[in-house]
């Protein structure tokens, strides 16, 4: 008989090392969002940012913290007092935290990154976990770049650690450099030459720089890890983390062969990557696993003979399984309350009275505009539900005039949120190109446009249109987008949350200069 399958944590590090990818940035109340749904999918643990990094990621993780129950939350550190601290005071208002303290290990980060000798990198590591276990019951000790770390020195680290009082450690590849066979021996070692590893939690965190990222979280997993890092869509540094869906997927599908659990609610897969790819504007590839729109799409004449015969001959997932449940219901300006929160629900959100109230107002409001309203009209709906950077600035109105053969022009009313309404009228080529000037005139915000792209929600010709805006401001990348039936709208808001999320992402580099220069502090190097 196989024995009781083992539980396998998933942590999800999406607001942490899946916000570290470029232009994945994200606003503290899209950070909320994100956890909510976390916490709904089934996470153990969210990693919900890096207190010490900025007052908004401080901020973040604090707001985390107050507002979403059920997973731990946690919040990373380097192994110095003031981070910990920093982590310990945003956490603290979690029923259950956790401390991450992390610090490298490998010889060429010892050599090109700390200037540590092995001796000084075992010092500060315990030091940062005792002082950690002194603020919080729950800490996790990572020895950064750990695949590529001499064995030996790596287990006298982690035995070193898990004496001063970890209770999780994590086994990073950070540079995605190591591959499964070695990767497994590597965990084969560390329990066979470390004592006190039987006691602590084994973590997994891999690095999809080589591809194998899943498969070495796997491979970690076959020998002796029981909580494997992750992101949603893979969004992390450089070429990514380790993808949650796929490997849950993996474990759920092959529970056989692994015999593990996790306790995620895979219905609500698609849905989570879904608001993770609206909100931070990566785009989910369409032969991704487990979430591309490809995934369950079967185009081969002899593939769809097979799959009406029985599914189970190309198909090893079932759409449903990871909450991919389209269905060709519309609704429509009839449609009432229950009808609408149906669908949402099918759809596999969670939205409280409040969201829930404003969405479908603005269902309401598009169903007088267009007479059938598809999955993809809903899904956008609450996907935008909170996910524009709200303020400070609001458009009260817009108007364009465009001919053949003469500019356009674009009259753009703002408010601000201090109060002052500004009207401003441009001239461009065509009416986007003018509604845009007009935007940077009335704000006083010149960028460099990047890309804009338009698109189709769903099908038909009352479909609505999404529009994506980047741009370039003080050498970092921004984004904004916006949804509508009239695409100069669509686009003209697009552009104005891109705006709005330099205006706010200045005004947290300000307060974070001020609270540098009143607090003199000096971040340690490590
Ligand atoms: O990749 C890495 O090493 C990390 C650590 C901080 C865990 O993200
Ligand atoms: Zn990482």
């Amino acid at each position: 008989m196989t024995p009781n399958p083992d539980r396998v944590l998933i942590f999800d590090t999406t607001l942490r090392d899946g916000e570290q990818s470029p232009g994945c940035s994200m606003t503290q109340p899209e950070k909320v969002r994100v956890a909510r749904q976390l916490a709904e999918l089934g996470v153990d643990v969210i990693e919900a940012g890096f207190p010490a990094a900025s007052r908004g990621d401080w901020e973040s993780v604090n707001a985390v913290a107050r507002e979403v129950q059920g997973a731990t939350i946690c919040g990373l550190a380097r192994c110095n007092r003031e981070d910990i601290e920093l982590a310990a005071r945003a956490l603290r208002d979690a029923p259950r935290h956790r401390i991450h303290v992390f610090l490298a290990t490998s010889a060429i980060h010892r050599q090109y990154k700390l200037n540590m000798a092995q001796e000084e990198i075992i010092r500060t590591a315990v030091e940062g976990v005792r002082i950690a276990r002194g603020l919080c019951d729950d800490v996790e000790f990572s020895p950064e770049d750990a695949s590529r770390t001499e064995l030996e020195f790596l287990a006298q680290v982690v035995e070193a650690a898990i004496e001063a009082g970890a209770s999780t450690v994590n086994i990073p590849d950070t540079v995605g450099y190591t591959v499964p066979d070695e990767f497994a021996e590597l965990f084969r070692y560390l329990r066979k030459n470390v004592r006190g590893i039987d006691g602590i939690r084994l973590s997994v965190h891999c690095h999809d720089d080589l591809g194998m990222a899943v498969a070495n979280s796997l491979t970690a997993v076959v020998a002796g890890a029981r909580q494997v890092e992750c992101t949603i869509n893979g969004i992390g540094e450089r070429a990514g983390n380790c993808s949650l869906e796929e490997v849950v997927m993996a474990l759920k599908t092959r529970e056989a062969f692994f015999n593990v659990t996790t306790g995620i609610q895979t219905n609500r897969l698609y849905p989570t990557s879904r608001l993770v790819s609206s909100i931070t504007g990566m785009p989910i590839p369409r032969n991704k696993a487990v979430v591309g729109e490809n995934a369950f799409a079967h185009e081969a004449g002899i593939h769809q003979h097979g799959m009406l015969k029985h599914h189970s001959t190309y198909e090893i997932l079932r759409p449903e399984d990871v909450g991919l449940s389209r269905s060709h219901l519309v609704l429509g300006k009839h449609s009432g309350r229950h009808a609408f929160r149906d669908r949402v629900k099918a759809l596999g959100f969670e939205l409280d009275e409040l969201e829930f109230n404003r969405v479908f107002e603005e269902f309401k409001a598009l169903a007088d505009k267009k007479k059938e309203l598809f999955d993809g009209d809903i899904e956008a709906l609450v996907l935008r539900a909170e996910g524009s950077a709200s303020g400070p600035w609001s458009l009260l109105d817009l108007q364009t005039v465009a001919h053949s053969n003469v500019p356009a022009q674009a009259v753009v009313r703002l408010q601000h949120a201090d109060g002052r309404v500004v009207e401003r009228t441009t001239e461009g080529d065509g009416p986007v190109d003018a509604a845009f000037k007009a935007i940077e005139a009335a704000t006083g915000i010149n960028v460099i446009l990047r890309k804009f792209e338009v698109h189709g929600v769903t099908e038909g010709e009352d479909a609505q249109g999404e529009a994506v805006v980047y741009v370039e401001y003080n050498q970092r990348t921004y984004r904004g987008s916006s949804v509508s039936t009239n695409i100069v709208e669509s686009s003209t808001k697009a552009f104005l949350e891109v705006i709005n999320r330099i205006e706010l992402s200045q005004a947290g580099t300000r307060s974070r200069d001020e609270r540098a220069g009143a607090a003199r502090v000096a971040q340690t190097a490590v």
